[in-house]
C-alpha cells in the first residue's frame, strides 16, 4: 500500500500565498468588474534590466549555432558566474568568500527547503516569529516540528520579533541546533546591526550551531551601517550558510536565479560527534538531485555585476523605496505605528486587530490586497505587511483607496 507522508497532515491550511490568492479569486467571483491593486506577495513589477535582457537574448542565441550551444552545464553553476559573485557581492565588501563556495540555483525558497534534509531528524530548530513561512512548513514536512496547538508547533524554538525587541529576536535561552535569520527581514523589514549579529554568530560557535542567513533583501540595504552579509562578521564562516536571491534584487522572480553560499570551513556533526564538511554534503546533494540553473539565465545574472547593472538594480531597488516611503508615510498619518520601508520593500503596519479580517476590509472596502501579519505566525497577529512592489500609479491610488476607508482605525 503506497503511504502518505503524514507530516503533511500537520500543515496548517494551504501555504499563505495561495490562500490569499484564493480569496482574491472569491472577491473576483463577486466582484468581477472591480479592480484590484496588489500590495501582498512581494512580486516585482518592473521589467528586467536591459543589461540582463541583452544578456539573455545573447546566451539563447548561443544555444541555437552548433558551435556556441551548450549541454548539461556544471551543477553549481558557471564559473563566469560564480566568480563574479564572490568578488562584487562578498570580497569587496570585505568578505572572504571564495567563487568555488557559491552553488547557484533556481530558487532561495528552493535552496532553505532543500538543504535541511541534510541535517538529523531530532535537531532542534529556531525560526524568528514573524517567519516567511518555508522555514517552518518545509520543517513540519520533514516531521521535525511536532503538532501543533495553540499557533504553534511543538518542537520548534520560537523566536519573537516585536516591537519590544524592535523586530530582532534575541538570543534563544535553551540551546538550539539550527537557527533561520532573514534580514532585512521578511516580514517584518527590519534589520540586524553588526554588534547584535557577532552575537548570534557568537551563540551558534558556542552551541555548535549553523545559522541559514536569509539575504534575499539585501539589495534594499541603504544604510551603510548595516552588514549586507554574515561573512561580514569574524568566525561566521565556521557556523553559517547565506541564501541570496535575483528575485527581488534584478526582478527575476520569474526568471529564478539564486546562490547559497556555504563555506569550506562550516561542518556539521554526526551522532558521535565526527565533524562532517557541509560544503561537500550539498554539493553531494546538488549534484545528485540537480542538473544546474539554464545557460541564459545564468548569463542574465552575470549581466548584473557589469558597471551598467550594478547602475540598473540600483534604480530598481530605489523605485520600489520609493513606494516603500510613501506607504509608510501613509500608514503612519492614519495613526498607524509602523517598521520597515526603510532598507527593505515590506511594510509591517501595527493594526491591533485581527489580521485576517483587516485583510479583508482593505479588499473588500479599497479594493487593495496586503498579507496578513498572523500568515507569518503568532507573533504577526494585530499586524499587515504591505509591500512595496507595484508601479508608483499603483500604489498612489492603493494609498487614497485605504485613506479613504472610512472607520480603518
Ligand atoms: C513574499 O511575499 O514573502 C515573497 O515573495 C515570497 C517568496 O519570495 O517566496
Amino acid at each position: 500500500m503506497i503511504r502518505v507522508n503524514e507530516n503533511y497532515q500537520k500543515l496548517q491550511s494551504s501555504y499563505l500565498f495561495s490562500e490569499i490568492s484564493k480569496r482574491i479569486a472569491d472577491f473576483q467571483k463577486e466582484n468581477p468588474d472591480t479592480p484590484i491593486i496588489k500590495m501582498g506577495i512581494g512580486d516585482v513589477t518592473l521589467p528586467l534590466p536591459k543589461v540582463c535582457l541583452e544578456a539573455f537574448h545573447k546566451a539563447v542565441d548561443e544555444l541555437g549555432n552548433a558551435a556556441t550551444f551548450r549541454g548539461y552545464g556544471p551543477e553549481q553553476g558557471y564559473g563566469f558566474l560564480r566568480e563574479k559573485i564572490a568578488e562584487v557581492d562578498f570580497q569587496k565588501r570585505g568578505a572572504d568568500i571564495a567563487a568555488d563556495e557559491i552553488f547557484v540555483s533556481d530558487g532561495a525558497k528552493c535552496d532553505s527547503g532543500n538543504i535541511q534534509e541534510l541535517f538529523a531528524d531530532d535537531i532542534v530548530i529556531a525560526v524568528p516569529d514573524p517567519v516567511y513561512p518555508v522555514y517552518v512548513d518545509s520543517n513540519v514536512m520533514a516531521g521535525r516540528t511536532g503538532s501543533f496547538t495553540d499557533g504553534r508547533y511543538a518542537n520548534l524554538v520560537y523566536l519573537e520579533s516585536t516591537p519590544g525587541n524592535n523586530f530582532v529576536p534575541d538570543l534563544p535561552n535553551q540551546k538550539v541546533d539550527l537557527i533561520y535569520l532573514c534580514f532585512p527581514n521578511n516580514p517584518t523589514g527590519a534589520t540586524i546591526s553588526k554588534d547584535v549579529l557577532k552575537k548570534w554568530v557568537e551563540y551558534a560557535k558556542e552551541n555548535n550551531a549553523l545559522i541559514i542567513y536569509d539575504a534575499a533583501y539585501v539589495q534594499f540595504i541603504r544604510d551603510p551601517s548595516l552588514p549586507h552579509s554574515i561573512f561580514e562578521i569574524k568566525g561566521a564562516r565556521e557556523v553559517a550558510i547565506e541564501l541570496r536571491s535575483y528575485s527581488k534584487t534584478a526582478g527575476f522572480t520569474g526568471t529564478r536565479c539564486a546562490y547559497t553560499v556555504i563555506p569550506k570551513d562550516c561542518f556539521i556533526y554526526t551522532s558521535t560527534g565526527e565533524k562532517i564538511q557541509l560544503h561537500g554534503l550539498w554539493n553531494r546533494r546538488q549534484t545528485t538531485k540537480f542538473n544546474g540553473v539554464s545557460y541564459p539565465v545564468q548569463r542574465a545574472a552575470e549581466a548584473v555585476y557589469s558597471a551598467a547593472g550594478q547602475k540598473e538594480i540600483k534604480e530598481l531597488a530605489d523605485y520600489y523605496l520609493e513606494n516603500a516611503k510613501l506607504i509608510r508615510e501613509t500608514f503612519t498619518s492614519l495613526g498607524f505605528a509602523c517598521t520597515g520601508g526603510e532598507n527593505s520593500p515590506y511594510i509591517w503596519v501595527q493594526t491591533n486587530t485581527d489580521s485576517w479580517e483587516f485583510f479583508n476590509t482593505l479588499l473588500y472596502k479599497a479594493q487593495v490586497v496586503t498579507t496578513p501579519g498572523s500568515g507569518f505566525g503568532k507573533c504577526g497577529e494585530g499586524f499587515l505587511r504591505v509591500s512595496a512592489f507595484n508601479s508608483r500609479e499603483n500604489v498612489k491610488k492603493a494609498l487614497a483607496s485605504i485613506t479613504a476607508v472610512p472607520g480603518k482605525k
